[in-house]
């Protein structure tokens, strides 16, 4: 079988858990060129159904700070362990892009699940730019992306919702190979 670059980095795209995620982020052209390929989706009647909130440096510690005081606040009982993995999600410094949908749920011609699955869309290709630029990325939402108080504190507005939290940068250590689906398992022939 023929082989291009684009299909065998496809064949190899994973996930780096944001664990294992550290500075230097993509930064100046580099970043700019990620957000902006990240936007080149399908879009069912161009309504661009989605925007992206970085979050990087200064702003990002004050941001998983804000994260840690809200879980607190959720629940005050909330295990130390949770608290120290919420922390270590946020803790590599480099950059987190917030994937928000804006979805028109009356629109005439386009339904609301599209619109979605455009901003899906979005997130899937920061994933798949990071590792194209050699960066690690994964995409989290945890409570985060479906808390009311973190989607005010991002300034969203009537109408947005977080599709997730897209972390990027570079790779401290190799992760787990994660099990693969099995294609047999999904895919069948629709047969008359
Ligand atoms: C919409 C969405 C939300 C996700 N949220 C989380 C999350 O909050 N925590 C988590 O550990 N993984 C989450 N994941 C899964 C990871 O992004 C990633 O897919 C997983 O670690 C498997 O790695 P892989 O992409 O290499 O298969 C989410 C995936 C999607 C599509």
């Amino acid at each position: 079988m023929p082989v291009s670059p684009l299909f065998d980095a496809l064949a190899r795209r994973r996930s780096v858990p944001a664990r294992l995620l550290t500075t230097p982020a993509p930064s100046g052209a580099e970043r700019d060129a990620l957000l902006a390929f990240a936007l080149r989706v399908p879009d069912h009647g161009r309504l661009q159904p989605w925007r992206l909130i970085t979050i990087e440096g200064a702003a990002l510690t004050i941001f998983a700070a804000r994260l840690t005081e809200r879980l607190t606040e959720r629940e005050p009982d909330v295990n130390p362990a949770r608290l120290d993995k919420e922390r270590a999600c946020y803790a590599h410094g480099a950059l987190v892009v917030a994937v928000v949908a804006r979805v028109d749920p009356g629109h005439a011609r386009i339904p609301a699940q599209e619109q979605l699955l455009s901003a899906g869309c979005v997130a899937y290709n920061l994933l798949l730019g990071a590792q194209a630029l050699g960066y690690g990325a994964q995409w989290l939402t945890g409570w985060a992306a479906y808390d009311p108080h973190v989607a005010a504190l991002l300034g969203l507005g009537t109408g947005e919702s977080l599709i997730g939290f897209v972390h990027v940068g570079s790779i401290t250590d190799e992760p787990a190979p994660a099990p693969r689906a099995e294609p047999s398992a999904h895919i069948s022939a629709w047969t008359a």
